[in-house]
């Protein structure tokens, strides 16, 4: 992927923080499979199913931890 998108792991608030954790997941989908066509056809299945979305709020979850510790949890 040749633009960049990940500038910095710092964020002003821990919301855009979480908000960060829910691209970067996404872009881990999207380096892992490269095709529109087969993500859109894996879509279907995945938004339905409890688990699979379960798994996705767990690799975001993951996510957040490592960009809350990158901005010092907010403290200030
Ligand atoms: C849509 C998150 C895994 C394919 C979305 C949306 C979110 C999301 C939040 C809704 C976007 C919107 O409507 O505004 C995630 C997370 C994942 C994950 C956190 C796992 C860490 C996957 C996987 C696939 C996939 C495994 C297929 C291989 C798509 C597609 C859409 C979508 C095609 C609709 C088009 C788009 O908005 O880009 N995903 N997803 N996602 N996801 Fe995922």
């Amino acid at each position: 992927m040749s633009h960049m998108w990940l500038e910095s792991l710092i964020t002003e608030n821990a919301q855009q923080g979480f908000e960060l954790a829910m691209k970067l997941s996404r872009m881990g989908v999207k380096y892992t499979q490269p095709s529109d066509e087969v993500r859109g056809k894996l879509r279907a299945s995945y938004e339905e199913n409890a688990d699979s979305l379960i798994a996705s709020s767990q690799v975001v979850a993951i996510n957040f931890q490592t960009v809350a510790a990158a901005n010092n949890y907010w403290r200030g």
